[in-house]
């Protein structure tokens, strides 16, 4: 087999047998196939696609490039959720430890945000002694005596996959459907999870910027997972929007600890409620209730203990930025729109995000949102707060501001999107 005829095979919009991909899949991840020539693979896929049965191939050799867990020895169903990445997503904070309280495992391979979007670990990372690395061993373990775990995967898992998700992001070659769905799902599959839940994001802060593109998305990890056993369900939810009233590593880790508290913003509730929901019946469990379980505290104990299990302080005091900058709103009206993609361009340049992987985030960097599309607004009353250790920083966000908002007279009606959008 010789890469070229594979590149050539999908330039010339071919389908690649089955043998090419497991060839080209293997022979990548030995670097035996060079970067520059998977990313013109890459990209042909990008351009001219990849039918569902070349997706699913290409997710198995991923899969097989690789070790696969197996979580067979714990007492109870295992659930997991995904998220295909948004602004101000930190459902996975207070999501894992409440399903855990109503009874399900929740093994929570994470990532770290890349671009605009955000990335779980950093946001735990800002906790003093946090870590994010586990061994197999001891990933099982906190799972097993808290019920919930949320870590980097190994290196072992999907290495093919750490390598090309790498290439991608460096050459344009991130958005396309079929290479999303079979990374995302490599993974997931790799993990040994029994349920997944993905929450497939929509609208300008989100990879899939249409509700076609999103279903699309939806629909062909919902098949890699059924098709492998895994029960798989996905909601497409609204990403127009940031979700809650923070962007940022340690004001997002404060917000959720809020919302375990019993209080936080309404939209982050809805949507933690109602991931919870599905992964508890994707898990077969059928009579726990999210609400209660976090009006009572119940998971807020299992979240204070899975962090003292990897190292953190759920006592200690976050990190604060150590400068702010107010923006105020420039008239009074209705604030109709609150762009997520600028304000996630404005929090990664204020330093909560990182331009290359090796770079360092700052804990405390990010956006607070003074009123969300809806809310009512005075001219010059605060619109948002922006946080960083680099003041220089603030001209460079600023200009991505320029027009992440829209304020309509006052009296306009105003209808937000659902949250969920679709199943
Ligand atoms: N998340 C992943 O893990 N892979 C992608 O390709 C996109 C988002």
């Amino acid at each position: 087999m010789d890469v070229i005829s594979v590149i050539r095979t999908k330039r010339d919009k071919g389908e690649l047998s089955p043998e090419q991909i497991d060839w080209v899949i293997d022979a990548y991840t030995r670097g035996v196939v060079a970067d520059e020539q998977m990313s013109a693979l890459a990209m042909a896929i990008l351009l001219n696609g990849m039918n569902r049965d070349e997706i699913a191939r290409w997710t198995a050799a991923m899969i097989a490039s690789g070790e696969r867990m197996d979580f067979s020895s714990l007492s109870r169903p295992t659930a997991d959720k995904h998220s295909t990445g948004g602004v101000g997503d930190k459902i996975t904070l207070p999501l894992a430890p409440l399903v855990a309280a109503c009874g399900a495992a929740v093994p929570q391979l994470s990532g770290r945000g890349l671009g605009h979007t955000g990335g779980t670990l950093d946001k735990l990372e800002s906790i003093p002694g946090w870590r994010a690395l586990l061994s197999n061993e001891e990933m099982l373990h906190v799972l097993d005596t808290t019920g919930a775990v949320i870590c980097a995967a190994g290196d072992g898992l999907a290495p093919a996959d750490k390598k090309l998700y790498a290439l991608r992001d460096v050459t344009g070659t991130v958005e396309a459907i079929p290479l999303i769905a079979s990374s995302i799902m490599s993974k997931k599959i790799a993990e040994g999870t029994g349920s997944l839940v993905l929450d497939v994001k929509v609208g300008t802060g989100a990879f899939m910027k249409n509700i076609e593109d999103a279903r699309e998305l939806a629909s062909t990890m919902v098949q890699l997972g059924t098709d492998s056993g895994v029960k798989t369900v996905a909601l497409l939810t609204d990403m127009s929007t940031p979700l809650g009233l923070t962007a940022g590593n340690a004001l997002e880790v404060r917000e959720s600890v809020e919302v375990l508290a019993g209080g936080g913003p309404a939209d982050v509730v809805e949507l933690t409620i109602a991931l919870a929901r599905e992964m508890l019946t994707a898990a077969g469990i059928k009579d726990a209730d999210p609400a209660k379980a976090l009006a009572d505290g119940s998971a807020m104990d299992v979240w204070r203990r899975m962090i003292q299990a990897q190292g953190g302080d759920p006592d200690a005091t976050l990190p604060v930025a150590r400068e702010q900058h107010v923006v105020t709103a420039p008239s009074s009206g209705v604030l109709t729109r609150l762009d997520a993609y600028d304000i996630g361009i404005a929090a990664w340049r204020l330093g909560a995000g990182r331009a290359r992987k090796e770079d360092p985030v700052q804990a405390g960097a990010g956006i607070e949102l003074h009123a969300k599309p809806g809310d009512t607004v005075t001219a010059g009353q605060p619109l948002l707060t922006l946080h960083t250790d680099t003041p220089e920083k603030f001209d460079y966000a600023l200009k991505s501001l320029d027009a992440a908002w829209d304020i309509a007279p006052e009296g306009t009606s105003f209808t937000a999107n659902p949250i969920v959008l679709d199943r």
